[in-house]
């Protein structure tokens, strides 16, 4: 028999679930040094780095679906966004990519709010602007993670940068734990700068006490062109340098452009025997083909932007309609994924094993390289950096690191160069139609379900 109490009790949760089930899946958490699924089967990455428009592509629900049929096309589970507007609404694009079991690494930063190398600084504002991305991301299920930096350091001379973006992540995890949000992994996703290698990927997680190490950290890196080999490529060293990590690892960008067509052969390595025991899969730049000639697929050709008078032709690109594969990239990047599948390790396994990993040891400070005292305290909130005897100690150039051919600069300006032509004018495309379908139909099956366990 139904009591009274249940019946009235039955709207209350609903409304509940509303809030905390908007979109039900499976949710992934970090252990140790590797994803997992909430039934404990391990998550690996096949991403694309997906910024449609400049401030926002996560607001126009019918172009996040028609992208979805040809990213679950392509294999993929998880997109990197860059920037975000918190204010807007984002349920229709979230449930829509949560259906396709496509997950969401965002940036808590953009355009005005991101760490600066130049101007060092943690302040109250960038703490207010990245917690309100967090407040609007944490109520998805499929929010995998967030970043608290996009290649902050950008050159070898930045290491004094590198605690800035470790008292941002302090400042973040304490604040979602204040406000009993589930563990989401924040993470920092790092340029590749071979003179900083692995003294800051070592750094930001090598802190005993977890509240002041990241979650994860992830690397954008263009080292491995055309037909190239795990060895001469330089993964063997990336793979080198990470082996013994104490947190997970991926690639945030990958995907070089330099020999056409992309092959993508990388993937192979990194989801392969050599690395995939490291490495947690990799995010590939980028969806929208645009000038930096990096899409997989296309809304049409390019445009003069002097005579264009579309809205939705930003920087000489349309950016909404029906997609369309740039070809072959498309069809080999499909081609290597589908090939790909990599069980991993299962969690209750894993954990008989996560008693015995410890932090990685802390970069010490070198003369002209790292510039990071290990045991100075970290910056607190309201701090900026100011150029002292450290400073100048960091000014003189080295070429200790071994870097074995690449380009760093080159490579760093070509992703960042991209992030932030993003930044021209341009304004919000909001949609104001998103479907509550596939809500209303998970909220009435988790509901019933509650309701028949409650009974
Ligand atoms: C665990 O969940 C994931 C995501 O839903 C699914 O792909 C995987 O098959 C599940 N694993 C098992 C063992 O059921
Ligand atoms: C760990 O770091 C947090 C954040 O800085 C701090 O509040 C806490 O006291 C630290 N714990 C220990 C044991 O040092
Ligand atoms: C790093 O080097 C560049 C180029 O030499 C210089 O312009 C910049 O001021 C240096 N930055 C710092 C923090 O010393
Ligand atoms: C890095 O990327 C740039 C720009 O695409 C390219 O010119 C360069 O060859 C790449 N370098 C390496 C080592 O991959």
């Amino acid at each position: 028999m139904l009591s009274s109490f249940t019946l009235s009790a039955v709207p209350l949760l609903l409304a509940g679930l509303q809030a905390a089930t908007v979109n039900a899946v499976p949710t992934i958490s970090a252990v140790g040094s590797k994803f997992f699924y909430e039934n404990g089967t391990q998550y690996f990455i096949k991403g694309i780095a997906y910024q449609l428009k400049p401030h926002d592509p996560l607001i126009d629900t019918a172009q996040c679906k028609r992208d979805i049929v040809r990213m679950s096309e392509l294999g993929t589970n998880a997109i990197r966004v860059y920037h975000v507007d918190p204010s807007a609404d984002h349920k229709g694009c979230m449930d829509a990519f949560a259906a396709a079991g496509i997950y969401l690494f965002v940036d808590l930063d953009t355009f005005d709010t991101q760490i600066n190398q130049d101007a060092p600084q943690w302040s109250h504002s960038q703490y207010d602007a990245f917690t309100k991305v967090l407040d609007e991301f944490q109520q998805y299920d499929n929010t995998a993670g967030v970043f608290v930096g996009n290649e902050v350091l950008t050159t070898s001379n930045g290491s004094h940068a590198a605690p800035y973006v470790l008292a941002a992540t302090r400042d973040i995890k304490a604040y979602r734990d204040k406000k009993g949000y589930r563990q989401i992994p924040v993470g920092y996703s790092a340029a590749d700068i071979a003179e900083l290698r692995p003294m800051l990927q070592n750094y930001l997680a090598c802190s005993h006490n977890a509240s002041e190490r990241l979650d994860f950290f992830s690397l954008n890196a263009y080292e491995w062109c055309g037909q190239n080999t795990y060895q001469s490529s330089g993964y063997s060293g990336l793979q080198a340098a990470a082996a013994d990590y104490n947190i997970p690892i991926f690639f945030s960008e990958t995907g070089c452009n330099t020999a056409k067509p992309r092959t993508f052969d990388d993937q192979a390595a990194i989801f392969g025997a050599n690395m995939v025991d490291t490495w947690s899969g990799s995010m590939i730049y980028e969806w929208i083909e645009e000038t930096n000639d990096y899409g997989l697929i296309s809304y049409g050709p390019s445009v003069d932007p002097a005579t264009a008078t579309d809205p939705n032709v930003e920087d000489g690109y349309t950016r909404q309609g029906t997609p369309t594969p740039v070809m072959p990239d498309f069809d080999n990047l499909k081609a290597q994924w589908a090939t790909l599948n990599p069980t991993g390790v299962a969690l209750s396994d894993y954990k008989k094993r996560t008693g015995s990993i410890t932090p990685v040891a802390c970069p010490s400070s070198t003369s002209g390289g790292w510039a990071v005292d290990p045991s100075a305290p970290l910056p607190s909130l309201g701090q900026s950096f100011k150029k002292g005897a450290e400073g100048s100690a960091i000014t003189s150039a080295t070429q200790s690191g071994t870097s074995a051919g690449t380009s760093t600069s080159t490579n760093t300006s070509a992703s960042s160069s991209q992030t932030s032509s993003a930044a021209s004018p341009a304004g919000h495309h909001a949609s104001s139609v998103p479907s509550h379908l596939l809500t209303v139909s998970v909220l009435l099956s988790a509901g019933i379900g509650a309701v028949a366990l409650w009974l």
